[in-house]
């Protein structure tokens, strides 16, 4: 199968490339620069030039592949909302490129967009949230909206994704960290954040890709939950600095812009994605490779 990864030059995407070319598919990657170009020529890959947002060169790109898979993002969390609205307009080109086909198409999401009212890890099943909410949520609207005109489209939610170089968001608790000269969690550190390792995550968009089901949501999850105070006992074992539990009241002065998200409890479950994509996570655990990282480059 010819594969249009877009984001194939990040974290998540740059493993999926490599994965998909083990596998035996071609891949075109898509890239805005030159050493993101170089990279993929190295991993094997066919190079798509161009900016995701240009929607046309987009649509030719995308008119040209068996398969897509979509993990292209602007992470820039100060215009997050603009970013997620483009990624509707990308989304949606990616689909009308495809409309009428059979041909897949596999748009990245987070397991964050599924909040748990009941404290019980959220799954595949349970509605996402709102892009007035969540700006973020734009891209599972945009699928919601492919799937509805009939399009063989998946949405992979995403936990925490990490090897012993990034580890989702904890990277910024760990910058905040040694801002702060100590590790806070808030409360008891009960509230969890699920997580996956990343050589597991690209082999479950293979597996969608070659496998998976029109309209299906899967959650690339291996741990349910891991608790926040697990995590900052990690971080705070590695910098040689003091652990501490502080108030709610307290965590915007600790976190700043991070707060919101540092208090919230996401466990998530992907046992229905492992039961029907036949997928067994293998990798290490968030805590083995956190504590493996080296904090002083992150
Ligand atoms: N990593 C996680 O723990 C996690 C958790 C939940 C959800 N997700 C979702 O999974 C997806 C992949 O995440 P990631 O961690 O791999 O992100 P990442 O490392 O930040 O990679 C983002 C990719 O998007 C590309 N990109 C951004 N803006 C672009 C533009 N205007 N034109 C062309 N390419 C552009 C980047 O290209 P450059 O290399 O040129 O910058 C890079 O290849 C995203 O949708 C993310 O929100 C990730």
């Amino acid at each position: 199968m010819q594969v249009f990864v877009t984001g194939a030059t990040g974290f998540v995407g740059s493993f999926v490339v490599s994965d998909l070319i083990s596998a035996g598919h071609e891949v075109v990657g898509l890239s805005r620069s030159d050493a993101g170009a170089e990279a993929l020529v190295r991993a094997g890959a066919k190079v798509f030039r161009s900016d995701v947002n240009d929607l046309d060169r987009l649509r030719n790109a995308a008119e040209a592949a068996d398969g897509i898979i979509h993990t292209a993002f602007n992470h820039d969390a100060s215009d997050l909302k603009q970013h997620s609205e483009n990624d509707r307009k990308v989304i949606a080109t990616l689909g009308a490129a495809l409309a009428g086909t059979d041909r897949p198409l596999i748009i990245a999401s987070g397991t964050g967009l599924v909040q748990s009212a009941t404290g019980q890890p959220v799954r595949e099943t349970d509605a996402h949230a709102t892009s007035a909410v969540f700006p973020r949520a734009a891209s599972e609207e945009a699928a919601d909206a492919l799937i509805d005109q009939g399009g063989n489209i998946m949405v992979m939610r995403l936990p925490q994704v990490h090897d012993t170089r990034r580890q989702g968001r904890i990277r910024w608790h760990i910058q905040i960290a040694r801002e702060q000269g100590r590790v806070a969690y808030v409360g008891e550190g009960r509230n969890r954040v699920p997580a996956v390792h990343v050589s597991d995550a690209a082999r479950l968009f293979r597996r969608a890709l070659e496998k998976g089901e029109a309209g299906a949501r899967y959650h690339a999850v291996a741990e349910e939950g891991v608790t926040l105070r697990e995590i900052a006992e990690v971080i705070g074992a590695r910098l040689r600095l003091p652990v501490e539990s502080i108030t709610p009241e307290e965590a915007p002065d600790y976190y700043g812009w991070l707060a919101q998200l540092a208090t919230l409890d996401l466990p998530a479950s992907g046992a229905l994605t492992q039961q029907q994509l036949d997928w067994v996570p293998t990798g290490p655990d968030l805590l083995t490779d956190l504590r493996e990282t080296d904090h002083d480059a992150t």
